[in-house]
């Protein structure tokens, strides 16, 4: 088991490097299938999501080579439609993005269902109701998703019941190749949504409105290979964002979109940090006390629930009593528990946390309870006076790449080490 330990109370200071966007990256690596032709992905991040979305396509018959430090060559031609292994689907969200593509290529599918953060309940129906509408017979059995349909895949309008990042990509990807024009309402805005739009454009597809809540996607006969750079990670940016308010440190954050950080820009710049906006980076810093706030998470544009763990680390530290609304996940307030053990005071009621400021994080050993859950003690462990110890950071290294290293080029004091497992074993007896 690997474990990652922090000596904090360092202000951090230099400049750290935004990787690819996960959540854009595993989308693009699976809309490859519906390609069918040579693509060569760069700026992929690090991370276990990535390797896994790899592996998941290397299994169904792609042939993929590393033709970089962070891009790969994805070869989709021979492509078998078998069942992908549910051992992995399971292990990751995006795996469903498989069966989008899939059913555009070869008007069928079947996808181990897939697993991801455990927010509680995090249902498929949207992306059933899309495939449905689009022509498949869709079953769900054993642990996989099928769906089929009799002559291919068929345009249709499709209107959302909520805003759904997941299933505006898989109706994207399944709808690329259909006769006709698709129509997409209530569609979610993220960025991610627009970098797939993009790359599937660059391979020929013919998808207008992305960025906005009415994609519209007439369908081509057949898509080309291309090559295509990720857009950074919004999410990597602004967790160190955090991690400078929070350390009352400078940090020159290189590699991004300032436009998609907005939302949390504001808000911690309402909270006391100073944020100076350049072309590809921003510069975050904070001489001044932090001061308490309110946050609610919505959909992009709004406030990111991915950011919803790092910001209450700074409500902590902030004065005065702030409080934080989720508004799409049910359990993501379980880091809750973990910050309690080095001292925070937050009481959640349902959809609501309310943080009371003005503590000091003490010293405590915590749990990564999901990717950013272990963001957020990261984040803790950075401003707390003396060492804090990390366990189960396989959820970090999903999302995050080489955190541990580009956090050590800016000063902090961190580590990973690794505990053997016999000492593991007599620990549990
Ligand atoms: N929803 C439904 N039915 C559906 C699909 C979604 O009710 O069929 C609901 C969900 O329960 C949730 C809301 O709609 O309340 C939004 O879910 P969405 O589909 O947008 O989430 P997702 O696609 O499963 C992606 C990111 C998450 C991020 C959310 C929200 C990927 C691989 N994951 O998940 O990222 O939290 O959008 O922005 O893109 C992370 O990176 O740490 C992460 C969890």
């Amino acid at each position: 088991m690997e474990k990652i330990v922090i000596d904090g109370g360092v202000k951090l200071s230099g400049k750290v490097e935004i990787s690819g966007m996960k959540n854009a990256a595993v989308a693009v690596i699976f809309a490859t299938v519906a390609v069918n032709d040579v693509c060569v992905i760069e700026n992929l991040p690090q991370i276990s999501d990535v390797k896994l979305s790899l592996e998941m396509l290397r299994s169904i018959g792609a042939r993929i080579k590393i033709v970089g430090k962070n891009a790969v060559e994805i070869d989709t031609r021979d492509l078998k439609n078998v069942a992908a292994p549910i051992a992995i689907a399971r292990k990751m969200r995006a795996s469903y993005y498989l069966a989008g593509a899939s059913l555009a290529r070869f008007g069928r599918t079947k996808v181990g269902l897939p697993g991801g953060c455990d927010f509680g309940s995090r249902p498929i129906d949207q992306h059933i109701k899309a495939f449905e509408a689009l022509g498949a017979e869709v079953s769900i059995d054993g642990g996989y998703l099928e769906a089929e349909t009799e002559r291919g895949i068929h345009s249709a309008n499709i209107f959302f019941d909520c805003v759904t990042v997941g299933a505006t990509i898989n109706t994207i990807l399944a709808s690329v190749l259909a006769d006709g024009m698709t129509v997409i309402d209530n569609a979610a805005r993220e960025p991610h949504v627009v970098d797939l739009a993009n790359f599937l454009n660059y391979c020929g597809a013919n998808i207008t409105g992305a960025g906005t809540d009415v994609i519209k996607i007439k369908g081509v006969s057949r898509l080309h290979g291309c090559t295509y750079a990720i857009i950074p990670d919004m999410i990597e940016a602004g967790t160190f964002m955090a991690a400078a308010a929070a350390t009352g440190g400078r940090l020159y954050i290189n590699n991004i979109i300032p436009k998609h950080l907005e939302a949390i820009t504001a808000k911690i710049c309402e909270m006391g940090a100073e944020v100076e906006e350049l072309d590809e980076a921003i510069i975050v810093s904070r001489k001044e006390p932090l001061c308490r706030a309110n946050v609610k998470t919505l959909p992009y544009p709004g406030f990111p629930t991915d950011m919803n763990p790092q910001i209450a680390v700074l409500m902590c530290m902030a004065n005065g009593v702030s409080q934080i609304t989720e508004t799409i996940w049910d359990g993501r307030f379980r880091y809750v528990d973990e910050l309690r053990r080095m001292g925070a005071k937050i009481k959640v009621d349902g959809k609501q946390a309310t943080i009371e400021g003005g503590e000091n994080f003490s010293p405590a050993n915590v749990r990564a309870v999901d990717l950013r859950a272990g963001a957020a003690m990261i984040l803790a462990g950075l401003v707390c006076n003396g060492r804090t110890e990390i366990e189960d950071i396989h959820y970090i290294e999903r999302g995050y790449d080489n955190i541990v290293s580009k956090l050590r080029l800016v000063g902090a004091r961190i580590r990973k080490i690794n505990i053997p497992d016999d000492i593991i074993e007599s620990k549990s007896v």
